[in-house]
């Protein structure tokens, strides 16, 4: 492996915001890597829509990211991840990961009662990805899926303790409080950001499982295996990291900035229909 290939950027992609929890992640634990990041917001939300859609969406997004010389690629939304990823990894040569494998992993593990609980859009709820790879894991663990669709605008409006945020969650998860889970996945990369709410409401004997963090540490296994982990130190003073959107990119900047662990100057708003 040349050591150009190395320096290349990981390329993360989500709808709109969300996914910069998971490169909140990446940056934590995986701090030599540079990244190139594309939030699709001129066409969140992608819970809603079809798999015919978001495969369209996310081919554009892959091919953009592909001109961006990325080395990797993360699928930092669970709607994509459980409508695209399988398709997305037979026709791309560079590695491809999602996030709800490594979500499943996790609430496998954590779970005691084996009852977990999973939240998300309705194409993730709906495509019961979440409940296969659980099963495929435990069989005995028994799973149930709530779709929250108001979360994600409510995530992109930056309401994440407004009164209306925590009446909107009550009401969702009222039916998930008596199924006795004592796992729950928060199932789309938004809704890491409403963590506290959703703690408070569910109580103290629910884990919250964010599977951004798991996701992080499977690309860091990932970048071992195929000897594509970056060996040498970011420079310090200079932004390493690029951020691309595909609408208000100023309202997306304050955003990042007010959650990520280093400041970044600008997002570039870019045309993905070109691609
Ligand atoms: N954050 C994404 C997910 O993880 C997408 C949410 C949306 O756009 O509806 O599912």
């Amino acid at each position: 492996m040349c050591i150009d290939e190395k320096d290349k950027p990981i390329g993360i992609f989500d709808s709109g915001v969300g996914g910069l929890t998971v490169v909140r992640e990446v940056m934590r634990n995986i701090p030599k890597e540079r990244i190139v990041y594309f939030g699709d917001t001129a066409r969140v939300p992608y819970g809603s829509k079809s798999k015919e859609t978001i495969l369209r969406y996310s081919r554009q997004i892959v091919r953009f990211l592909r001109s961006q010389d990325v080395k990797a690629i993360v699928i930092a939304c669970n709607t994509a991840s459980a409508l695209a990823l399988e398709e997305l990894s037979r026709e791309i040569t560079i590695p491809i990961i999602g996030v709800v494998k490594p979500g499943a992993k996790v609430a496998c593990a954590t779970t005691k009662n084996n009852r977990v609980g999973v939240i998300g859009t309705k194409g993730t709820i709906s495509s019961g990805l979440y409940t296969d790879f659980i099963r495929q894991i435990n069989p005995h663990i028994h799973v149930v899926g709530k779709a929250c669709p108001l979360f994600v605008p409510l995530v992109e409006e930056n309401w994440l303790k407004d009164p209306v945020t925590v009446e909107v969650a009550t009401r969702y998860l009222a039916e998930l409080k008596e199924q006795n889970i004592d796992t729950l996945i928060l199932g789309c990369t938004h809704y890491p950001l409403l963590r506290s709410t959703i703690g408070k409401i569910m109580g103290e004997q629910v884990t919250l499982v964010n599977p951004a963090y798991e996701t992080a540490c499977r690309l860091r296994e990932l970048l071992h295996e195929e000897h594509l982990m970056n060996e040498t130190s970011l420079e310090e003073n200079k932004n390493p990291h690029r951020f691309y959107v595909s609408d208000a990119a100023e309202s997306f900047r304050d955003f990042a900035n007010s959650i990520l662990p280093c400041e970044i100057e600008k997002a570039k708003k870019i045309n993905i229909e070109d691609y």
